[in-house]
């Protein structure tokens, strides 16, 4: 399962780097406004920022909500860096621009997916990820988690999709090891959860306990 980091601020990225677990990272709008990137100079730039420290997949969002519109946009981030991924929101349009898109060969993320049957029209249309919303999905009373699994299988019914399955808006350790059990390909996440599998209490007192116990045998 690849990780990626779900956030536009470059020192996370970074710590996230250098963790040496980081697949690739997925921003949106709004993570983009939370760092004051504001402007489309300043918005393009900061994606070639995101693209030389991470060598992998990274997720630029179109604003436009047209047809023509996802497609200018998208063009021009495409031509920003090789390993720019094309991010478009789950409507009509936006499935027509994954379309457009696949059959050029620019990779896609459809994003904003709720729903198993916007799932599978994302991978009909050839996106090359399909990002379900786990954790707003449990914010709002519904299984996030039980949408990965509907997606997983359907996938799985049909090999001529190679859409892959990035689960979104992950908020916590137990979703990433719910997604893994499940075999979402992707998980994007804030680093914080990220971080949180490292934790154990065990793991803590046993290095406590190795530590002191080598301290006492060496006096
Ligand atoms: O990748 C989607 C993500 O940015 C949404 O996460 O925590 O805002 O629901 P969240």
């Amino acid at each position: 399962m690849k990780f990626f980091i779900d956030t536009a601020n470059l020192a996370e990225i970074q710590e996230a780097v250098e963790l040496g677990i980081l697949d690739g990272v997925t921003t949106n709008p709004s993570l983009m406004a939370k760092e004051g990137i504001t402007g489309q100079d300043r918005v393009l730039k900061h994606y070639v920022d995101i693209c030389k420290l991470v060598d992998g997949p990274i997720s630029a969002e179109v604003i436009a909500t047209d047809f023509a519109g996802m497609v200018r946009e998208g063009e021009a981030l495409a031509d920003l860096h090789p390993n720019i991924i094309v991010k478009i929101p789950m409507i009509e349009d936006g499935i027509k621009a994954i379309k457009y898109f696949s059959q050029k060969e620019i990779q896609t993320n459809c994003t904003l997916v709720f729903s198993a049957g916007q799932a599978l029209l994302a991978a009909k249309a050839g996106a090359t990820y399909v990002s379900p919303f786990v954790g707003r999905l449990d914010d709002i009373s519904t299984d996030g988690l039980a949408l990965i699994e509907q997606i997983r299988t359907i996938y799985r019914n049909y090999y001529s999709f190679d859409t892959q399955i990035l689960a979104a808006s992950v908020r916590h350790p137990m979703h990433i090891v719910k997604c893994a059990e499940i075999g979402a390909d992707v998980i994007t996440g804030p680093l914080s959860a990220i971080k949180a599998l490292l934790q154990h209490p065990l793991t803590d007192s046993g290095l406590a306990k190795f530590l002191s116990d080598y301290q006492k045998a060496t006096v």
